[in-house]
């Protein structure tokens, strides 16, 4: 398993040279629990964008954290194509060290994609607003697609946000494979 992952990541480094992000949505479906202050994706240039989240959080300090990811592809729309990954946020950064399936590399490859760029870098609970700042589609390349072999195309990650079992925000990441 471990083996043909890495060789259908050798082979996607050829196949997918370049990620973009083609847009960003963020929803706070609580109002109460929190404000998007800022959601953008910002071009530096033509080939490099970067994304900016801050929300503004009402209701400190967060803890008991439910994250639910569902990939999706586009092909007369978006579509789930992978099953979706739900999993304990909190638990997460608690099992960090100590866990090695699929999934935690899988997650742990996000988390280190994202770690620099992020406040959220900490375990649980968190007493201030939740930021990722100038994050670079460079890391996703070089990171995250070399354990998922992806075609070309439109992608998007959906990640829904619980706390206490509470549905409070849904972040949508739209991104375009494209080969060299
Ligand atoms: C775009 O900006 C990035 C970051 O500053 C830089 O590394 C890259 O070379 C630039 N690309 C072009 C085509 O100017
Ligand atoms: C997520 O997956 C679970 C089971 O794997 C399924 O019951 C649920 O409906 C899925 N949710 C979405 C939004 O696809
Ligand atoms: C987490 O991020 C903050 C702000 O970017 C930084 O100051 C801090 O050193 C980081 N902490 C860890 C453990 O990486
Ligand atoms: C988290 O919230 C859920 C839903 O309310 C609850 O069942 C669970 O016991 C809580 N977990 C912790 C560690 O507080």
């Amino acid at each position: 398993m471990w083996k043909l992952s890495a060789i259908a990541g050798t082979f996607l480094m050829c196949a997918v040279a370049h990620v973009t992000f083609t847009n960003l949505k963020c929803q706070m479906i609580d109002r109460r629990f929190g404000l998007f202050e800022m959601c953008r994706i910002k071009a530096v240039n033509r080939t490099h964008k970067y994304m900016d989240i801050y929300a503004k959080i009402y209701k400190l300090p967060v803890d008991n954290i439910t994250c639910r990811i569902l990939p999706m592809r586009h092909d007369h729309g978006y579509r789930p194509f992978f099953m979706n990954l739900t999993f304990d946020f909190c638990g997460f950064f608690r099992s960090l060290r100590t866990e090695h399936g699929i999934r935690e590399i899988l997650l742990q490859e996000l988390f280190q994609t994202v770690k620099q760029f992020t406040n959220v870098n900490h375990s649980c609970p968190y007493n201030h607003d939740l930021v990722i700042s100038k994050m670079w589609t460079g890391n996703l390349e070089t990171r995250f697609l070399r354990y998922i072999p992806l075609p070309q195309g439109d992608y998007s990650l959906s990640f829904y946000w619980f706390t206490v079992g509470v549905h409070r925000a849904t972040v949508r990441v739209y991104f375009r494979l494209t080969g060299g």
